[in-house]
């Protein structure tokens, strides 16, 4: 009797891993996982890589077809497919946008291990144009004339210092 309450104890434990193991292997809503990640956290969930990605499309201006190439049969974008310099570029941009927030604005990551934008991002140069100017525009002179900000015009000195730390 003891061996059998044993086995019956036993095989209802199987069986409790089991409806556990095929509730887990359950289909899953069709989640792709990212196959070709080199510089974003490769635990992101695709939708929170498409909204990444929109976001750098949009700052420069672009659709996905900027960077990713199309697929053999002509049907939507190759996605984790390298072929593209535009691609390539867009993961240095990355790595430099985050040392510059590392460095110089003190950026920690957020909650999906990314580095948080404290000081710059794609938008901050690209402002809609994927090559951004890099010559410096020509000074323009204007004909003469002191300029604006004189003594007593707008953005002159302060009015008197009321109250400001005096000078022994
Ligand atoms: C400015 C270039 C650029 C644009 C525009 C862009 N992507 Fe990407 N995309 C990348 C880079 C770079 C990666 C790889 C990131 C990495 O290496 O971690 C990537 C990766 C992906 C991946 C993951 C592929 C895999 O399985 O490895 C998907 C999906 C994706 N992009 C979708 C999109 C969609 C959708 C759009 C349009 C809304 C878009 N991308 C626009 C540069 C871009
Ligand atoms: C500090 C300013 C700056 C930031 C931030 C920046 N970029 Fe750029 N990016 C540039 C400049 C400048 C160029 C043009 C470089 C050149 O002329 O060689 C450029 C060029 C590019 C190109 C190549 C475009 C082409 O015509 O081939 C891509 C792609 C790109 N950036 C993507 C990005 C993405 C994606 C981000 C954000 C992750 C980003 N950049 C953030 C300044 C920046």
């Amino acid at each position: 009797m003891f061996i059998n309450r044993k086995t019956a104890i036993i095989l209802a434990l199987a069986s409790v891993t089991t409806v556990a193991a095929l509730t887990s292997m359950a289909p899953q809503p069709a989640v792709e996982k990212p196959q070709n990640l080199k510089v974003l956290p490769k635990n992101l969930t695709d939708r929170q890589i498409h909204q990444i990605m929109h976001e750098w499309a949009v700052s420069l201006g672009v659709r996905c077809d900027f960077c990713h190439v199309a697929n053999a049969d002509g049907k939507g974008l190759d996605f984790p497919n390298d072929s593209k310099p535009e691609k390539e570029m867009a993961r240095h941009m990355f790595k430099m946008m985050n040392k510059i927030n590392k460095k110089y604005f003190e950026a920690g990551k957020d909650s999906l291990g990314m580095v948080q934008h404290t000081g710059i991002n794609c938008y901050t140069c690209h402002r809609g144009d994927s090559h951004p100017e890099t010559k410096i525009p020509e000074m323009k002179r204007g004909p003469g004339g002191p300029p604006p900000g004189g003594p007593g015009g707008p953005g002159g000195p302060p009015p008197g210092g009321q109250g400001g730390p005096q000078k022994q």
